[in-house]
């Protein structure tokens, strides 16, 4: 196949949701249909068990069984399909965003019974700042929900986006009749006894045909068409390139659970979501189409293998093919280096590849040299862009514990911070260490291997803040007027880059408003 057509055919996407809105079981029936897999299941035997425990030794531990969910590809209709799993439960954390990073477009996930929930928000807001074309999956019909316009308006409102439905319920719960696919002109009517199996549509262009009344009962055939009227009355008409360039979100009904609605958006999926497209550097523009590889580190998964600090590199393809036992150049290091057994993921396989397109994610195995942001070219000096760090929003001081080792500590930190752990800061007020997090397990997670990986221990404090953001202005004496007046609220990050700490949302909007010469940051890409 010519390489173009390879870049053509690839969809590199996340399905991000609140924790329990459906993104497995969905991910699992998308999988099947691929035939990536053959039976219900696989994949969430795989997910981390949120009732299981708060114990994070056994969430790394199936984080370790996990490695092989974090990106799933399978073939699909020609299509070459790369699903980025997005962690949601206890492990939820700065990856999560930052896989985000590495997609080309995006599935939500939501259930219809609960509406836009906290975790959706936040991914949204991401999304939001790189522009990410986004299709809306509003799960569980086969429940009691919300009203769907009242859902729609809710996503709008929330999520700050616009929609347009592209398929639509007939019902919900008890009286869950099917769906009207309107980018199809097809009828999906629901049987609860076909549980695994998509039903076969019936092509319906004609809403006003008597069949309608026939599938669906007249009472439900004549709520449809008012309802259909009113969307097309309400929403504009689907525009490609609207949803392309994340101006407008398409909306899908259906139920992950009984497989229905999902073949449905798996084919407008195909059909519209975006295949690999260009990369910001600091130096130029970076094109798939490009002869040339270069690609970047989205993702480093640590614990491999414990005794070896053995990692795994998680690099998104950009332009070029990618080749086995090439030589590339880590461009931060200056380095050459050849990789011998990068492997790919196929459903929940890994295995060694040859080669990789744009848009695919390889695994490169690493001794502890890569860090997130790290850029891979032939020979070119390039800088990726767009990997940043994001505004946690759990803090706390991080002692040595142990003094004789103190060396031992900040060389593990160091590390730990490098691979995407969390954030340190350094308060300018009394020098302390403060480590940032967007998820509660990570500080478990650093003490832990803090004393396995480098002999070093450490004790936490508690320190009360809501929020730390990057902050810069045009204006120095306003600058340091507001260092000077804030002084106990500010501390460096890793590249002495100025942050502000804010201890509650409201002192961090007095400070938005007081002063209106700082421009505030919520992540360290400014
Ligand atoms: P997540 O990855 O977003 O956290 O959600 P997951 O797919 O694990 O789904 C959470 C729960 O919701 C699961 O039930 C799952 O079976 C159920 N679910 C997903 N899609 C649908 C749907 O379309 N309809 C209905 N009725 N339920 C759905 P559970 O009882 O928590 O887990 P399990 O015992 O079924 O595995």
């Amino acid at each position: 196949m010519e390489f173009i057509d390879e870049i053509k055919r690839r969809r590199t996407f996340a399905i991000v949701s609140h924790p329990d809105a459906g993104k497995t079981t969905l991910t699992e029936k998308l999988l099947l249909f691929g035939g990536a897999i053959h039976v219900a299941g696989a994949v969430k035997s795989n997910k981390i068990k949120r009732t299981a425990t708060s114990d994070f030794m056994e969430i790394e531990r199936q984080r370790g069984i996990s490695v092989a969910t974090s990106v799933m590809g399978f073939e699909y209709n020609g299509t070459k399909i790369n699903i980025l799993d997005t962690p949601g439960h206890q492990d939820f954390a700065e990856d999560t965003y930052r896989t985000l990073t590495a997609v080309d477009s995006v599935i939500v996930v939501i259930d219809a019974a609960k509406g836009v929930e906290s975790q959706t928000e936040k991914l949204m807001n991401v999304c939001r700042m790189r522009n990410t074309p986004v299709i809306v999956f509003i799960n569980k019909l086969d429940r009691e929900g919300k009203d769907p316009f009242d859902l729609l308006d809710e996503i709008e409102e929330k999520l700050k986006i616009k929609v347009r439905p592209l398929s639509w319920t007939i019902g919900m719960g008890k009286k869950f009749k099917g769906v009207y696919n309107i980018y199809e002109h097809k009828l999906n009517i629901f049987t609860q006894s076909d549980k695994q199996i998509a039903e076969k549509p019936i092509e319906l262009f004609n809403l006003q045909s008597k069949d309608l009344d026939y599938y669906i009962t007249e009472d439900a055939a004549d709520v449809l068409r008012e309802e259909l009227d009113l969307i097309n009355g309400v929403y504009s008409d689907f525009i490609l390139d609207d949803y392309r360039e994340a101006r407008v979100s398409p909306v899908f009904f259906g139920s992950a659970l009984y497989n229905f609605g999902v073949k449905e958006l798996l084919n407008c999926f195909i059909n519209i979501a975006p295949s690999p497209k260009e990369s910001k550097t600091i130096e130029r523009f970076v094109y798939p189409d490009e002869e040339k590889f270069t690609g970047f580190v989205f993702k480093i998964h640590a614990n491999m293998d414990p005794n070896h600090r053995n990692r795994l590199a998680f690099v998104k393809v950009c332009s070029g093919k990618f080749e086995r036992n090439k030589n590339y150049l880590h461009v931060r290091s200056g380095k050459k280096i050849k990789f011998s057994s990068p492997t790919a993921f196929m459903a929940s396989k890994k295995s060694v590849i040859d080669e990789a397109f744009p848009g695919d994610i390889v695994g490169l195995h690493d001794t502890g040299n890569f860090k997130i942001g790290d850029t891979f070219t032939e020979s070119e000096q390039l800088h990726f862009t767009g990997i940043p760090n994001f505004a946690p929003e759990l803090f706390r001081y991080i002692e040595n514990a142990d003094p004789m080792k103190s060396k031992q500590l900040n060389k593990g930190i160091v590390q730990l911070m490098d691979e995407g752990l969390a954030q340190l800061f350094i308060s300018t007020l009394n020098g302390r260490k403060i480590i940032g997090t967007v998820g509660a397990l990570q500080f478990e997670v650093i003490q832990y291997r803090l004393l396995h990986e480098y002999g070093a221990q450490c004790r936490y404090e508690p320190i009360s803040l809501y929020k730390a953001c990057w902050f810069d202005s045009d204006d120095e004496a306003k600058l340091s007027d507001f260092k000077n007046r804030k002084y106990k609220f500010i501390a460096k990050d890793k590249f002495q880059r100025d942050v502000f700490l804010a201890d509650s949302a409201y002192s961090l909007q007095m400070a938005q408003e007081k002063f209106p010469e700082i421009n505030f940051h919520f992540t360290s890409e400014f």
